[in-house]
C-alpha cells in the first residue's frame, strides 16, 4: 500500500485567506486527501502558515507588535478559517518553528560540505532613515518607461516592465516615505543553481508523462532559459539566522526556508503527536511514500526546480515531489 504525503502550498501569515487560496489549492488537496483516506491510504495532509519574510516585518511595525506576536495572532486567525471551511489536514502548522530551523540549518550545512553554496558581493538599496536594506519591491518612484509615479523596485505595474530600483525616478522607501537612499555593497549567499541543472533536468524529464501541462511547461520554461545562481539570503532581523562565519547577522531567504517548512511542519505534527509515524519515514528513503503537492501556478517555479535542486544538492534521498499540481488563478469581474 502506498502512503501519501499530500502538501497545500503555505500561505503567507500576513495575508487574509481568500476565495483564491480556497480554489486554488486548499479544496482541490483536501478533496484529494479524503478521496485517498476512503481508498484506505495512510495519508499525511499538511498545510501551514509562511511567516518569514518582509512582509511579516513590515506588517507587525504597522501594528506595532512584535513580529512573533504578530505572527501568532495571524497564524491563529487562518487557522480558525480553515476549520470553518472543514479542511481536513493532518497538521496546520507555520514554518517559524526551531523544528524547521534544524532541518533548513541541516539542508544549508549538507549544500555548503557539496560545495553548492557561493559567497558574492552585490549592491542593494539601504535606507538611512529606516536603517534596513529595502527589497526591491520596496522602493518606490517613477517608472522611467512610463512615467507612472508609484512603479515598485522589481516592476513597473503601469506598464509591466521589468526594473532594477536604481532605475527609478525619485526613489523613496515605501516603508517610510523617506528618499535618504543609498546604494551599498553587501555579503551574500547563493545556491549555485548551474552546477545542478542537468541532473535536475534528468529528474523533471521523468515527470513529463504524469505532471499536468500547466507545471511541466513551466518548469521547462525555467530549465531552458538556464538556470542562475540564486540569492538564499537577507539583510533583515526576522527569520533564521544563517550559521556561517561572517552571515551570522543575515537571515535566510524566506523563499529557502518556506518549502523546507512542509518537513519542518512534518517533524513539528509529529513532535506535538505521540501517536504519530516518525516524520522521517515520510521524507527519508521513503521508497512507499508518493508525494503530491498543490499550488497555485505563481509557486511552480520555487516547486519544481528551486526546492527540488535543493533536494538534490544534499546528496539525501529526501522526498520529491511526484505529482505536482499547479492550478490557474482564480479570477472575477473578467
Ligand atoms: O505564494 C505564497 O503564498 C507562498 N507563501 C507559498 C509558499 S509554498 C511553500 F513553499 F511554502
Ligand atoms: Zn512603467
Amino acid at each position: 500500500m502506498p502512503r501519501i504525503l499530500i502538501t497545500s502550498a503555505l500561505p503567507y501569515v500576513n495575508g487574509i485567506p481568500h476565495l483564491g487560496h480556497l480554489v486554488g489549492c486548499l479544496l482541490p488537496s483536501d478533496v484529494y486527501a479524503r478521496y485517498q483516506r476512503m481508498l484506505g491510504n495512510e495519508v499525511l495532509y499538511i498545510c501551514g502558515t509562511d511567516e518569514h519574510g518582509t512582509p511579516s516585518e513590515v506588517g507587525a511595525a504597522k501594528e506595532q507588535m512584535s513580529v512573533e506576536a504578530y505572527c501568532d495572532k495571524y497564524h491563529n486567525r487562518h487557522k480558525e478559517v480553515y476549520k470553518k471551511f472543514n479542511l481536513s489536514f493532518d497538521f496546520f502548522g507555520r514554518t517559524s518553528t526551531p523544528q524547521n530551523e534544524e532541518i533548513v540549518n541541516h539542508i544549508f550545512a549538507q549544500l555548503d560540505k557539496n560545495g553548492f553554496i557561493e559567497e558574492k558581493t552585490i549592491k542593494q538599496v539601504f535606507s538611512i532613515d529606516d536603517d534596513r536594506f529595502l527589497p526591491d519591491r520596496y522602493i518606490t518612484g517613477t517608472c522611467p518607461y512610463c512615467g507612472y509615479d508609484k512603479a515598485r523596485g522589481d516592476q513597473c505595474e503601469n506598464c509591466t516592465k521589468v526594473l532594477d530600483p536604481t532605475e527609478l525616478i525619485n526613489p523613496r522607501s515605501t516603508i517610510s516615505g523617506s528618499t535618504n537612499l543609498q546604494v551599498r555593497e553587501t555579503k551574500h549567499l547563493f545556491l549555485k543553481l548551474p552546477l545542478l541543472e542537468k541532473e535536475l533536468a534528468q529528474w523533471v524529464k521523468t515527470k513529463e508523462p504524469y505532471w499536468p501541462d500547466v507545471a511541466y511547461s513551466i518548469a521547462q520554461k525555467w530549465l531552458k532559459e538556464g538556470l542562475q545562481e540564486r540569492c538564499i539570503t537577507r539583510d533583515l532581523k526576522w527569520g533564521f539566522s544563517v550559521p556561517k562565519s561572517g552571515f551570522e547577522d543575515k537571515v535566510f531567504y524566506v523563499w529557502f526556508d518556506a518549502p523546507i517548512g512542509y518537513i519542518g511542519i512534518s517533524k513539528q505534527w509529529a513532535d506535538e503527536n505521540p501517536a504519530a509515524r516518525d516524520w522521517r519515514s515520510w521524507w527519508l528513503d521513503a521508497k512507499d511514500v508518493y508525494y503530491v503537492q498543490f499550488m497555485g501556478k505563481d509557486n511552480v517555479p520555487f516547486h519544481s526546480i528551486s526546492f527540488p535542486a535543493t533536494l538534490l544538492g544534499t546528496r539525501e534521498n529526501w522526498t520529491k515531489v511526484d505529482y505536482l499540481k499547479g492550478m490557474s488563478y482564480l479570477t472575477f469581474e473578467g
